[in-house]
């Protein structure tokens, strides 16, 4: 039995010089120490033998067991190593291979919409000022002529927070009262960027966050006709010089006249498609001429001053310029739909 495990160490050691891969290492590893190897077979003989010559082969026998696992670990290592040095040798990083690209970042399409729109009125002098989002409700209506009670608090669905009183704001409009708090009794002119928020369900047609842009001028004879060849300008520049414009009645509680601004349909050129409901018109903002009360809550008196004020959406702008049918995409932040603005 001893003979048997000398010779087995022998074979086996000696066939483990000729190994030189880890699969062949493997093949070795099951062959001599495997469950149904040739030392485990020779271990499972031990119950036929005699008990006092079993110590001394059990000894033998895990002995050899522990040379051949030394054995196999080494060969491994070597394996490991020599795979390592090959690799080094022969594969070379291609430093000359191009990187790949890395674009350079661009701007939201909101964003460029609304620096063209500040473009247009800075050549008419107005500056840009940005008012809080977060708002109280005597700014966002109270100041604007709608109180606690007045039915127009519909035409805004508001996000109230939990502090009485204070909202997110439901447009730019509440600017106006601020900003003439900071000028009063200097002329103004200014547009007011920013976001509003809704509690809209959100629609191909509605968000409950979305940019406006608000305008205000105010000054000794300041007049409607100012606000009409004002935005006349704007919305030739925005939507090409043929633009026809028309100015529609309409009624804001801020405002007295009010008016909404329409063009005429950049698709169909007024004929008549489905992007203008075949009316040939596209409404594009709302205007008018300052409420005298809300000049006195500003700080100006109405027998002096007077203005006039209007508010767009300049992702609606941006829908009707490029043909977006959907406002939710503005900020779902797909990249291929914002990539087309790129
Ligand atoms: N604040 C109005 C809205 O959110 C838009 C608007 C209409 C603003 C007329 C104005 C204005 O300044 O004069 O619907």
């Amino acid at each position: 039995m001893l003979e048997q495990l000398r010779e087995l160490e022998e074979k086996a050691l000696h066939e483990l010089e000729d190994v030189n891969s880890m699969e062949a290492l493997d093949k070795w590893r099951i062959t001599y120490l495997g469950r149904k190897g040739s030392l485990t077979i020779i271990l499972r003989g031990m119950g036929q033998l005699p008990p006092e010559e079993r110590p001394a082969i059990g000894q033998a026998a895990n002995q050899l067991k522990a040379t051949l696992e030394r054995a196999y670990e080494e060969k491994a290592e070597t394996i490991k190593r020599e795979e390592t040095l090959r690799q080094l040798a022969e594969e070379r990083i291609d430093v000359t291979l191009p990187g790949r690209p890395v674009g350079p970042g661009f701007l939201h399409i909101s964003t460029r919409t609304l620096r063209e729109i500040y473009a247009i009125f800075a050549q008419m002098g107005f500056q840009v000022v940005e008012t809080p989002e977060v708002e109280t409700d005597v700014n966002n209506f109270q100041l604007l002529n709608i109180p606690p009670y007045h039915p127009a608090r519909d035409m805004w669905s508001t996000l109230h927070t939990t502090r009485e009183g204070v909202l997110l704001r439901t447009h730019t409009s509440p600017g106006q009262i601020r900003v003439m708090r900071m000028y009063c009794p200097e002329p103004i002119r200014v547009i007011l960027p920013g976001k509003c928020y809704r509690y809209e369900q959100v629609t191909a047609r509605h968000e409950f966050m979305f940019y406006q842009v608000e305008g205000l001028a105010v000054g000794y004879k300041v007049t409607m006709g100012d606000l009409k060849g004002v935005l006349t300008n704007f919305a030739r520049q925005m939507f090409g010089a043929e633009r026809k414009v028309r100015f529609r009645a309409s009624y804001f509680p801020f405002t007295e006249p009010s008016a909404e601004m329409d063009i005429d349909c950049i698709l169909c050129k007024g004929k008549g498609c489905r992007v203008c409901k075949y009316t040939g018109w596209l409404e594009i903002l709302g205007s008018g001429m300052v409420h005298p009360q809300v000049l006195r809550n500003g700080g100006y008196d109405p027998d002096m001053y007077t203005g006039f004020a209007f508010g767009m959406g300049p992702e609606r702008i941006a829908m009707l310029k490029y043909g977006i049918d959907d406002i939710r995409y503005f900020f779902a932040n797909d990249l291929r739909f914002l990539q087309q603005f790129a």
